[in-house]
Protein backbone atom coordinates (compact mmCIF):
# COMPACT_ATOMS: atom_id res chain seq x y z
CA UNK A 1 0.00 0.00 0.00
CA UNK A 2 3.02 1.95 1.40
CA UNK A 3 4.68 1.19 -1.92
CA UNK A 4 2.09 1.86 -4.26
CA UNK A 5 1.42 5.39 -3.37
CA UNK A 6 4.84 6.36 -3.34
CA UNK A 7 5.23 5.09 -6.49
CA UNK A 8 1.74 7.10 -7.69
CA UNK A 9 3.75 10.63 -5.84
CA UNK A 10 6.84 9.92 -7.85
CA UNK A 11 4.95 9.66 -11.05
CA UNK A 12 3.13 12.71 -10.17
CA UNK A 13 6.09 14.54 -9.47
CA UNK A 14 7.62 13.85 -12.74
CA UNK A 15 4.26 14.24 -14.61
CA UNK A 16 4.20 17.94 -13.35
CA UNK A 17 8.14 18.39 -13.61
CA UNK A 18 7.17 17.45 -17.51
CA UNK A 19 4.52 19.71 -17.62
CA UNK A 20 7.04 23.12 -16.28
CA UNK A 21 9.29 21.31 -18.61
CA UNK A 22 7.02 21.68 -21.90
CA UNK A 23 6.25 25.48 -20.32
CA UNK A 24 9.72 26.37 -19.89
CA UNK A 25 10.58 25.05 -22.94
CA UNK A 26 8.05 27.36 -25.00
CA UNK A 27 9.14 30.28 -22.89
CA UNK A 28 12.53 29.76 -24.14
CA UNK A 29 11.92 29.63 -27.64
CA UNK A 30 9.03 32.07 -27.60
CA UNK A 31 11.35 34.88 -25.75
CA UNK A 32 14.25 33.58 -28.27
CA UNK A 33 11.96 33.84 -31.32
CA UNK A 34 12.64 37.69 -32.08
CA UNK A 35 8.66 38.14 -32.57
CA UNK A 36 7.33 41.46 -31.43
CA UNK A 37 7.33 42.45 -28.04
CA UNK A 38 3.73 43.21 -27.72
CA UNK A 39 3.04 39.73 -29.46
CA UNK A 40 5.47 38.00 -27.38
CA UNK A 41 3.61 39.44 -24.13
CA UNK A 42 0.59 37.62 -25.99
CA UNK A 43 1.63 34.60 -26.44
CA UNK A 44 3.37 34.83 -22.72
CA UNK A 45 -0.03 35.22 -21.28
CA UNK A 46 -0.86 31.88 -23.05
CA UNK A 47 2.30 29.61 -21.70
CA UNK A 48 1.37 31.23 -18.25
CA UNK A 49 -2.68 30.07 -18.54
CA UNK A 50 -1.41 26.82 -19.66
CA UNK A 51 1.26 26.09 -17.09
CA UNK A 52 -1.90 26.90 -14.44
CA UNK A 53 -4.30 24.73 -16.01
CA UNK A 54 -1.74 21.83 -16.31
CA UNK A 55 -0.72 22.26 -12.72
CA UNK A 56 -4.03 21.90 -11.11
CA UNK A 57 -6.17 19.98 -13.56
CA UNK A 58 -5.48 16.74 -11.65
CA UNK A 59 -6.87 18.69 -8.67
CA UNK A 60 -9.91 19.85 -10.87
CA UNK A 61 -10.56 16.55 -11.84
CA UNK A 62 -10.27 15.45 -8.49
CA UNK A 63 -12.92 17.94 -7.76
CA UNK A 64 -15.34 17.46 -10.22
CA UNK A 65 -15.24 13.88 -9.70
CA UNK A 66 -18.59 12.18 -8.64
CA UNK A 67 -18.20 9.20 -5.76
CA UNK A 68 -20.53 7.03 -7.97
CA UNK A 69 -18.06 6.82 -10.85
CA UNK A 70 -15.29 5.82 -9.31
CA UNK A 71 -11.69 7.08 -8.55
CA UNK A 72 -12.38 10.00 -6.49
CA UNK A 73 -10.90 10.60 -3.09
CA UNK A 74 -7.74 12.17 -1.76
CA UNK A 75 -5.31 10.41 -3.50
CA UNK A 76 -7.41 11.34 -7.14
CA UNK A 77 -5.00 13.69 -8.70
CA UNK A 78 -2.57 10.77 -8.25
CA UNK A 79 -4.23 8.00 -9.26
CA UNK A 80 -5.64 10.25 -12.43
CA UNK A 81 -1.82 11.11 -13.38
CA UNK A 82 -0.60 7.46 -13.28
CA UNK A 83 -3.29 5.95 -15.15
CA UNK A 84 -2.09 8.50 -17.86
CA UNK A 85 1.18 7.87 -17.58
CA UNK A 86 1.04 3.93 -17.42
CA UNK A 87 -2.06 3.29 -18.88
CA UNK A 88 -4.18 5.64 -21.15
CA UNK A 89 -1.55 7.86 -23.36
CA UNK A 90 -2.69 11.36 -22.28
CA UNK A 91 -1.05 14.48 -21.85
CA UNK A 92 0.43 13.76 -18.52
CA UNK A 93 2.52 10.55 -20.23
CA UNK A 94 3.70 13.31 -23.16
CA UNK A 95 4.79 15.77 -20.49
CA UNK A 96 7.14 12.60 -18.71
CA UNK A 97 8.39 11.96 -21.94
CA UNK A 98 9.51 15.03 -22.35
CA UNK A 99 10.85 15.85 -19.54
CA UNK A 100 12.96 12.64 -19.59
CA UNK A 101 13.88 13.26 -23.25
CA UNK A 102 15.29 16.91 -22.57
CA UNK A 103 17.45 15.76 -19.33
CA UNK A 104 19.18 13.63 -21.43
CA UNK A 105 19.69 15.90 -23.96
CA UNK A 106 20.79 18.24 -21.69
CA UNK A 107 23.84 15.58 -20.75
CA UNK A 108 24.84 15.11 -24.08
CA UNK A 109 24.76 18.69 -24.72
CA UNK A 110 27.27 19.43 -21.68
CA UNK A 111 29.33 16.65 -23.17
CA UNK A 112 29.53 17.78 -26.43
CA UNK A 113 29.50 21.36 -25.30
CA UNK A 114 32.60 20.79 -23.45
CA UNK A 115 35.53 22.57 -25.08
CA UNK A 116 37.79 22.74 -21.77
CA UNK A 117 41.11 22.22 -24.28
CA UNK A 118 40.01 25.60 -25.99
CA UNK A 119 39.75 28.08 -23.25
CA UNK A 120 40.76 28.61 -19.50
CA UNK A 121 39.78 30.51 -16.39
CA UNK A 122 42.86 32.17 -15.37
CA UNK A 123 41.54 34.73 -12.69
CA UNK A 124 38.65 35.62 -10.75
CA UNK A 125 37.87 37.73 -8.30
CA UNK A 126 34.07 38.44 -6.54
CA UNK A 127 33.12 41.82 -5.47
CA UNK A 128 30.55 42.61 -3.40
CA UNK A 129 30.05 46.43 -4.81
CA UNK A 130 27.84 47.26 -2.10
CA UNK A 131 30.97 47.10 -0.06
CA UNK A 132 32.94 49.27 -2.25
CA UNK A 133 30.78 51.76 -3.26
CA UNK A 134 29.60 54.62 -0.07
CA UNK A 135 25.96 55.24 -1.63
CA UNK A 136 23.45 52.81 -1.30
CA UNK A 137 22.81 50.37 -3.93
CA UNK A 138 19.06 49.72 -3.64
CA UNK A 139 17.85 53.59 -4.49
CA UNK A 140 15.00 55.02 -1.86
CA UNK A 141 12.55 55.40 -4.37
CA UNK A 142 13.01 51.84 -5.70
CA UNK A 143 9.85 49.57 -4.49
CA UNK A 144 11.31 46.48 -5.41
CA UNK A 145 13.25 45.21 -2.47
CA UNK A 146 15.05 41.81 -3.86
CA UNK A 147 18.26 43.24 -4.18
CA UNK A 148 18.12 43.61 -0.59
CA UNK A 149 17.90 40.19 0.24
CA UNK A 150 21.90 38.26 1.13
CA UNK A 151 21.24 35.10 -1.72
CA UNK A 152 20.53 37.62 -3.93
CA UNK A 153 24.22 38.59 -5.97
CA UNK A 154 22.45 41.81 -7.90
CA UNK A 155 24.68 43.49 -6.29
CA UNK A 156 27.74 41.09 -6.83
CA UNK A 157 30.49 41.26 -9.44
CA UNK A 158 32.76 38.49 -11.23
CA UNK A 159 35.71 39.84 -12.71
CA UNK A 160 37.39 37.50 -14.50
CA UNK A 161 40.08 36.50 -17.13
CA UNK A 162 39.61 33.88 -19.60
CA UNK A 163 42.22 32.70 -22.05
CA UNK A 164 41.19 31.90 -25.30
CA UNK A 165 43.25 29.48 -27.68
CA UNK A 166 42.76 30.24 -31.55
CA UNK A 167 44.57 28.34 -33.51
CA UNK A 168 44.67 31.00 -36.95
CA UNK A 169 45.63 34.07 -34.27
CA UNK A 170 48.55 35.38 -35.69
CA UNK A 171 51.55 35.82 -33.63
CA UNK A 172 51.52 39.37 -33.58
CA UNK A 173 48.21 39.12 -32.05
CA UNK A 174 48.85 36.66 -29.13
CA UNK A 175 48.05 38.58 -26.24
CA UNK A 176 45.55 40.47 -27.12
CA UNK A 177 42.92 41.67 -24.65
CA UNK A 178 39.62 42.21 -25.14
CA UNK A 179 36.59 43.36 -22.55
CA UNK A 180 33.41 41.78 -23.04
CA UNK A 181 30.05 43.27 -20.72
CA UNK A 182 27.09 42.93 -21.79
CA UNK A 183 23.47 43.09 -20.33
CA UNK A 184 23.30 46.39 -17.97
CA UNK A 185 19.41 46.44 -18.39
CA UNK A 186 19.86 50.35 -16.86
CA UNK A 187 16.32 50.18 -14.80
CA UNK A 188 16.67 52.17 -12.09
CA UNK A 189 16.22 49.22 -9.77
CA UNK A 190 20.31 49.29 -8.85
CA UNK A 191 21.76 52.87 -8.42
CA UNK A 192 23.88 54.63 -10.58
CA UNK A 193 27.09 53.81 -8.02
CA UNK A 194 27.37 50.01 -8.98
CA UNK A 195 27.31 50.89 -13.33
CA UNK A 196 30.12 53.45 -12.34
CA UNK A 197 32.01 50.49 -10.24
CA UNK A 198 31.90 48.37 -13.25
CA UNK A 199 33.26 51.00 -15.20
CA UNK A 200 35.99 51.45 -13.37
CA UNK A 201 36.80 47.74 -13.47
CA UNK A 202 36.76 47.70 -17.65
CA UNK A 203 38.87 51.28 -17.15
CA UNK A 204 41.32 49.04 -14.96
CA UNK A 205 41.52 45.58 -17.31
CA UNK A 206 42.82 48.36 -19.61
CA UNK A 207 42.47 46.01 -22.74
CA UNK A 208 42.89 46.08 -26.63
CA UNK A 209 39.22 46.45 -27.55
CA UNK A 210 35.82 46.51 -25.53
CA UNK A 211 32.91 44.99 -26.76
CA UNK A 212 29.74 45.30 -25.30
CA UNK A 213 26.82 43.49 -26.40
CA UNK A 214 23.79 45.21 -25.76
CA UNK A 215 20.49 45.34 -23.49
CA UNK A 216 22.04 48.69 -21.94
CA UNK A 217 18.87 50.44 -21.16
CA UNK A 218 15.13 49.63 -19.98
CA UNK A 219 14.02 52.76 -18.49
CA UNK A 220 14.13 55.95 -21.30
CA UNK A 221 14.72 58.27 -18.02
CA UNK A 222 18.38 56.90 -17.68
CA UNK A 223 19.44 57.84 -21.02
CA UNK A 224 21.42 60.40 -19.70
CA UNK A 225 23.06 57.18 -17.36
CA UNK A 226 23.88 55.75 -20.82
CA UNK A 227 26.39 58.59 -21.99
CA UNK A 228 28.06 59.16 -18.18
CA UNK A 229 28.81 55.46 -17.84
CA UNK A 230 30.26 55.17 -20.90
CA UNK A 231 32.44 58.48 -21.49
CA UNK A 232 33.88 56.83 -18.66
CA UNK A 233 35.60 53.60 -20.62
CA UNK A 234 36.02 55.54 -23.80
CA UNK A 235 39.03 57.26 -23.70
CA UNK A 236 40.92 55.09 -26.31
CA UNK A 237 37.65 55.17 -28.92
CA UNK A 238 38.06 51.67 -28.34
CA UNK A 239 34.59 50.67 -27.51
CA UNK A 240 32.52 48.42 -29.62
CA UNK A 241 28.80 47.97 -28.91
CA UNK A 242 25.53 46.24 -30.57
CA UNK A 243 21.81 46.92 -29.16
CA UNK A 244 19.91 43.89 -27.80
CA UNK A 245 15.69 43.42 -27.76
CA UNK A 246 15.62 45.49 -24.40
CA UNK A 247 17.11 48.70 -26.06
CA UNK A 248 14.09 49.13 -28.60
CA UNK A 249 11.79 47.92 -25.95
CA UNK A 250 10.79 51.54 -24.48
CA UNK A 251 12.87 53.72 -26.34
CA UNK A 252 14.35 53.74 -29.82
CA UNK A 253 17.04 52.19 -30.39
CA UNK A 254 18.33 55.33 -32.61
CA UNK A 255 18.28 57.44 -29.00
CA UNK A 256 20.49 55.13 -27.30
CA UNK A 257 22.90 55.04 -30.51
CA UNK A 258 23.07 58.05 -29.92
CA UNK A 259 24.24 58.33 -25.99
CA UNK A 260 26.61 55.99 -26.92
CA UNK A 261 27.93 57.87 -30.15
CA UNK A 262 28.14 60.89 -27.89
CA UNK A 263 30.39 58.67 -25.00
CA UNK A 264 32.60 58.06 -28.71
CA UNK A 265 31.64 54.07 -28.64
CA UNK A 266 31.08 52.95 -31.89
CA UNK A 267 28.07 51.75 -33.48
CA UNK A 268 28.33 47.72 -34.83
CA UNK A 269 24.52 47.14 -35.43
CA UNK A 270 24.49 45.61 -39.02
CA UNK A 271 27.44 46.97 -39.62
CA UNK A 272 31.24 45.58 -40.23
CA UNK A 273 34.33 47.75 -39.20
CA UNK A 274 37.83 46.96 -39.74
CA UNK A 275 40.37 48.36 -36.70
CA UNK A 276 44.37 47.68 -36.54
CA UNK A 277 45.41 46.27 -33.54
CA UNK A 278 49.04 45.50 -32.67
CA UNK A 279 49.94 45.97 -36.79
CA UNK A 280 47.34 43.57 -37.34
CA UNK A 281 43.49 43.92 -39.27
CA UNK A 282 40.82 42.92 -36.73
CA UNK A 283 37.52 42.70 -38.06
CA UNK A 284 34.63 43.27 -36.40
CA UNK A 285 31.14 42.62 -37.24
CA UNK A 286 28.01 43.15 -35.51
CA UNK A 287 24.56 41.57 -36.55
CA UNK A 288 21.28 42.93 -33.67
CA UNK A 289 19.40 40.43 -35.43
CA UNK A 290 16.14 38.40 -35.22
CA UNK A 291 15.04 42.21 -33.24
CA UNK A 292 16.54 45.00 -35.26
CA UNK A 293 17.89 45.17 -39.19
CA UNK A 294 19.89 43.34 -41.09
CA UNK A 295 23.11 41.13 -41.13
CA UNK A 296 25.92 43.32 -41.69
CA UNK A 297 27.96 42.56 -45.08
CA UNK A 298 30.90 40.84 -44.68
CA UNK A 299 34.14 42.68 -46.72
CA UNK A 300 35.83 39.68 -48.44
CA UNK A 301 38.90 40.79 -46.82
CA UNK A 302 41.32 37.98 -45.12
CA UNK A 303 41.85 39.53 -41.56
CA UNK A 304 43.90 38.62 -39.28
CA UNK A 305 41.09 38.45 -36.99
CA UNK A 306 37.99 37.99 -37.02
CA UNK A 307 35.53 39.11 -34.56
CA UNK A 308 31.55 38.57 -34.45
CA UNK A 309 29.74 40.82 -32.21
CA UNK A 310 26.03 39.96 -31.35
CA UNK A 311 23.64 40.10 -28.81
CA UNK A 312 22.00 36.54 -28.86
CA UNK A 313 24.24 33.28 -28.81
CA UNK A 314 21.35 31.76 -30.95
CA UNK A 315 23.42 33.65 -33.74
CA UNK A 316 26.52 30.96 -33.52
CA UNK A 317 25.54 29.42 -37.23
CA UNK A 318 25.79 32.29 -38.19
CA UNK A 319 28.62 33.09 -37.16
CA UNK A 320 30.40 29.62 -37.98
CA UNK A 321 28.85 30.53 -41.55
CA UNK A 322 31.11 33.25 -42.05
CA UNK A 323 34.22 31.80 -40.68
CA UNK A 324 34.23 34.56 -37.89
CA UNK A 325 37.19 33.27 -35.31
CA UNK A 326 35.17 34.53 -32.27
CA UNK A 327 31.39 34.91 -31.34
CA UNK A 328 30.53 37.55 -27.99
CA UNK A 329 27.26 37.49 -26.98
CA UNK A 330 24.93 38.00 -23.91
CA UNK A 331 20.72 38.04 -24.01
CA UNK A 332 21.04 34.87 -22.02
CA UNK A 333 22.11 36.27 -18.51
CA UNK A 334 23.79 32.72 -17.82
CA UNK A 335 20.15 31.88 -17.07
CA UNK A 336 20.05 34.58 -13.29
CA UNK A 337 18.76 32.19 -11.28
CA UNK A 338 20.62 28.50 -11.54
CA UNK A 339 19.03 25.54 -9.50
CA UNK A 340 21.61 23.15 -7.96
CA UNK A 341 22.29 19.93 -9.92
CA UNK A 342 20.54 21.77 -12.67
CA UNK A 343 21.69 24.65 -13.48
CA UNK A 344 19.74 27.32 -15.60
CA UNK A 345 16.65 26.63 -16.28
CA UNK A 346 15.10 30.18 -18.12
CA UNK A 347 17.01 31.43 -21.55
CA UNK A 348 15.46 33.40 -23.87
CA UNK A 349 17.39 30.95 -27.20
CA UNK A 350 15.94 28.97 -29.37
CA UNK A 351 18.20 26.96 -28.07
CA UNK A 352 16.53 26.94 -24.80
CA UNK A 353 19.59 26.67 -22.07
CA UNK A 354 22.32 24.97 -23.82
CA UNK A 355 24.27 28.60 -24.62
CA UNK A 356 23.31 30.28 -21.11
CA UNK A 357 26.85 31.17 -20.82
CA UNK A 358 29.90 30.21 -20.96
CA UNK A 359 32.64 29.19 -23.92
CA UNK A 360 31.92 26.47 -26.88
CA UNK A 361 33.59 25.46 -29.66
CA UNK A 362 31.95 24.10 -33.15
CA UNK A 363 33.76 24.33 -36.56
CA UNK A 364 36.59 26.50 -35.69
CA UNK A 365 34.71 29.15 -34.57
CA UNK A 366 34.37 29.96 -30.60
CA UNK A 367 31.40 31.38 -29.23
CA UNK A 368 31.87 33.39 -25.70
CA UNK A 369 28.72 33.86 -24.13
CA UNK A 370 28.76 36.15 -20.90
CA UNK A 371 26.21 36.18 -17.82
CA UNK A 372 25.90 39.81 -18.09
CA UNK A 373 25.50 42.48 -15.81
CA UNK A 374 22.27 42.83 -14.68
CA UNK A 375 18.58 41.78 -15.83
CA UNK A 376 15.01 43.53 -16.24
CA UNK A 377 13.85 41.69 -12.67
CA UNK A 378 16.58 42.40 -10.24
CA UNK A 379 17.69 38.35 -9.09
CA UNK A 380 20.72 36.16 -9.49
CA UNK A 381 20.98 33.17 -7.11
CA UNK A 382 24.25 31.13 -8.12
CA UNK A 383 25.14 33.48 -11.24
CA UNK A 384 26.92 36.29 -10.59
CA UNK A 385 26.94 39.25 -12.54
CA UNK A 386 30.11 39.17 -15.00
CA UNK A 387 33.09 41.08 -16.37
CA UNK A 388 35.41 39.25 -18.58
CA UNK A 389 38.76 40.07 -19.83
CA UNK A 390 39.79 37.59 -22.75
CA UNK A 391 43.14 36.89 -23.26
CA UNK A 392 43.23 35.80 -26.83
CA UNK A 393 46.20 33.09 -27.60
CA UNK A 394 47.71 31.37 -30.32
CA UNK A 395 47.77 27.58 -29.69
CA UNK A 396 51.28 26.01 -29.18
CA UNK A 397 53.36 26.37 -31.19
CA UNK A 398 53.09 29.99 -32.14
CA UNK A 399 52.40 29.69 -35.70
CA UNK A 400 52.68 32.86 -38.71
CA UNK A 401 49.64 33.98 -40.40
CA UNK A 402 48.30 30.91 -42.54
CA UNK A 403 45.68 32.66 -44.44
FE1 LIG B 1 19.34 41.11 -21.48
Amino acid sequence: MFATLLLNCLIYVVAMLGHVAICTIAMNRLQGSGIEHRWERVFKKFIYMAAFVGGVYPAIAWILYQPDQGGGGFWAPLRLVRSQVLGNVGYYTVASVVLVVTGMVRVLHLRRDHCESRWKLLRRRCIDVQAEVETDLVPDYSVVCWPRFSWNEVQKLEVNVKSILLERLPVALNGMTITHFSDLHLTGMLGKAYFEFLMEQVVSLNSDLVVVTGDIIDNPELLPWVEELFSMISVHENVYFVLGNHDIRNQSGDVVRQAMARARCIDLGGKSAIREVRGCQVLLSGNEQPWIGNAPDIPPIEADLRLGVVHTPDLFGWGQNHRFDLILAGHAHGGQVRVPFVGPIVTPSRYGVRYASGVFYQRDTILHVTRGISGLQPIRYRCLPELTQLLLESTPPLLPVTR
